[in-house]
């Protein structure tokens, strides 16, 4: 059965329990949204801790869904105007990425979709892809920029299998199935891609993507070495602050003209970059800056213009990203002053 929320405008958010939609979930009830969340075990309340104590701020329904399950979505997407996507199979160490990622990947995104044509009242669907749905291929050359019609090459990256390549060619892959999905039937999907997110989390664990962001400080070498990978296979270390991506994704939520995909993303630099401003920043730290003779230079630029030119501002910069999270990891005991 349909929630009902006379007079007020329903969201349904994919995936609540996660780093980037827990923050989501939470700009929506500030916003006066009444709020549907899926997380994939509703029963395990310390997993959900963090979703729990936002029903102090507003109507927030909490509902069970996995990705592969059909129909698991049609409770919790009926009666709502909005839909935001972020669930996403992760698991870097996978050996299978074929059916650890990429194979529910697609299917999540199937379910979701079907679920939203079942509903009819939905009015736009916001799914969350990744800059790695569209930097990664064999980047010839430098100082290249690329925008929203840039894709990942998805050949590219099932023959050469470099670490990790399951999980961009599963969001390449989850996205591209959400267009044709949407164009089928009638759909009117937004895409967003954020680029390594980093910023305070309300999730009780450390997000992943925060302690790879924070790897040069906090001296994690399997991190560094992780992030100098990221910088290999998609050009450069691309940072934006995950509540910028939030506001972001309710932004073109909300503007009628707004179609198509948006990068989001604040800043563009590389390892022996980021190292050198974290040193200068926060010289407590002592953060190497020698990396020998790894590129100094990132190899690309992702570019936010279509998302500016649309009217976002960004509030955050790096120096924000980076002493917020910072503070976060001294308020957590992981970092000294
Ligand atoms: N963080 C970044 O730097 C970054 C950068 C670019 C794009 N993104 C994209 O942003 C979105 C959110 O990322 P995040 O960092 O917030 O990820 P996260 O914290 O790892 O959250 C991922 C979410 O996906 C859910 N999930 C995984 N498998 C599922 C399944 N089979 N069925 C239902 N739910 C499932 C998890 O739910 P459970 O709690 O139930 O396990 C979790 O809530 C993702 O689409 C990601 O690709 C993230």
């Amino acid at each position: 059965m349909a929630t009902q929320h006379i007079g007020k405008k329903t969201a349904c958010v994919v995936g609540g329990s996660g780093f980037v939609a827990s923050l989501l979930v939470k700009l929506l009830l500030e916003k006066g949204y009444a709020v549907n969340t899926t997380v994939r075990n509703p029963e395990n309340q310390k997993k959900i801790s963090h979703l729990i104590a936002l029903q102090d701020l507003g109507d927030l329904k909490i509902f069970g869904a996995d990705l592969t399950d059909g129909g698991s979505f049609d409770a919790p997407i009926a009666g709502c105007d909005l839909v935001f996507h972020l669930a996403t199979p992760v698991n870097f160490a996978s050996e299978d990425p074929e059916n650890d990622m990429i194979k529910p990947a697609i299917l999540g995104v199937h379910n979701v979709l079907k679920a939203c044509v079942k509903a009819k009242a939905v009015k736009r669907v916001i799914l969350t892809s990744s800059a790695a749905a569209v930097s990664i291929n064999e980047l010839n050359g430098t100082d290249l920029v690329m925008d929203e019609s840039h894709w990942t090459d998805v050949e590219f990256l099932s023959t050469a299998k470099p670490p990790t390549w399951g999980y961009p060619a599963s969001k390449t892959l989850a996205e591209k199935a959400a267009w044709k999905f949407a164009e089928e039937n009638n759909i009117d999907l937004i895409t967003v891609i954020p680029t390594l997110m980093a910023g305070p989390p309300l999730t009780p664990d450390i997000p992943s993507s925060v302690g790879l962001a924070m790897s040069l400080i906090t001296g994690n070498e399997f991190l560094i070495n992780a992030l100098k990978g990221m910088q290999m296979l998609s050009g450069s270390i691309s940072i934006a602050h995950v509540e910028d991506v939030c506001r972001a994704q309710i932004f073109v939520a909300e503007k009628e003209s707004a179609s198509g995909r948006y990068i989001c993303c604040a800043a563009n630099t590389s390892v022996p970059e980021l190292a050198k401003f974290l040193n200068k920043r926060y010289p407590q730290y002592q953060v190497p800056t020698d990396f020998g003779g790894f590129p100094s230079k990132a190899k690309l630029t992702l570019s936010s213009e279509k998302l500016i030119k649309e009217g976002f501002s960004f509030k955050y910069g790096i120096e924000d990203v980076y002493d917020q999270s910072v503070d976060y990891f001294k308020a957590k005991g992981l970092l000294k002053n």
